[in-house]
């Protein structure tokens, strides 16, 4: 694809804040599929540093609550500010996904770029924690790392070279996942399908210099991403 609102920050802001494979890339490419009304509120949740939150606000008109585990609301909401949203359109909060800090049907929609599999594998969590969270007719758009088969029982070598069995264990393909959405009820589960520019995305995230990048470079150099993917999940609450 080609991508005309992802390409528009600098590389050094993508370098430094990115926690994984491209995920400015990973939003565009969801939206254009799946696009969200300008003045919608929006949970961005494992929002990171908040790249997906600067995007959803700058480029579709969106106000954001760029909530997130590991990375603090203080430095989220300094480099919000830097990047022109100090009037609360990007609200950081510090949480973790099973104590949401929301009201009930308070979300028009919401989006989880590389996140959602650290804690959306129990088949209990959407429905209990994040489904109540979103209007009725609200969209929740995800996507996760996955594989293209699940391949647990025999990993292949070139994955373990950066990585040990446990490191994959919250990678699935498209099936695990539809199995998982089905536990859930009042959910619309419109599509869930593969998307494109694995590479690429995985390829800006290993030119960077975080250390988890090049952790990651060696399994992804000899092969590794012949056996991977990245899943889109377009859910509807009913
Ligand atoms: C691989 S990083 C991706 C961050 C960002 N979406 C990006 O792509 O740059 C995964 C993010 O998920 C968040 N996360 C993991 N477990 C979480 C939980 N239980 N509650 C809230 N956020 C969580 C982490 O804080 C982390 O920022």
């Amino acid at each position: 694809m080609k991508y005309t609102k992802a390409t528009r920050f600098t590389q050094s802001f993508i370098d430094e804040n990115i926690m994984g494979p491209n995920p400015a890339k990973l939003l565009e490419q969801l939206l254009a599929a799946y696009p969200l009304e300008a003045g919608m509120r929006v949970l961005d949740l494992g929002c990171g540093r908040g790249v997906t939150s600067i995007m959803l606000a700058k480029e579709y008109g969106l106000t954001v609550f760029a909530t997130d585990l590991w990375i603090g609301a203080t430095e989220n909401w300094n480099r919000f500010r830097q990047a022109g949203f100090g009037d609360g359109r990007i609200v950081p909060i510090h949480a973790e996904a099973h104590d949401l800090p929301y009201a009930e049907e308070f979300f028009d929609a919401v989006v989880c770029i590389d996140s959602y599999h650290y804690y959306g594998l129990d088949r209990e969590y959407l429905g209990k924690h994040l489904l109540p969270l979103v209007k009725p007719g609200g969209w929740l758009l995800i996507v996760v790392p996955g594989f293209r088969r699940d391949i647990h029982d025999a990993l292949p070598e070139e994955m373990l070279i950066s990585w040990r069995a446990e490191d994959l264990d919250t990678f699935h393909d498209m099936a695990y996942w539809k199995e998982i959405l089905s536990a859930t009820s009042g959910l619309e589960i419109v599509s869930v399908y593969e998307m494109e520019d694995l590479d690429e995305c995985w390829q800006d995230w290993l030119n960077t210099e975080n250390p988890y990048a090049i952790n990651d470079r060696a399994s992804m150099e000899a092969g590794s991403g012949k056996y991977m993917n990245f899943i889109a999940m377009a859910l509807k609450r009913k």
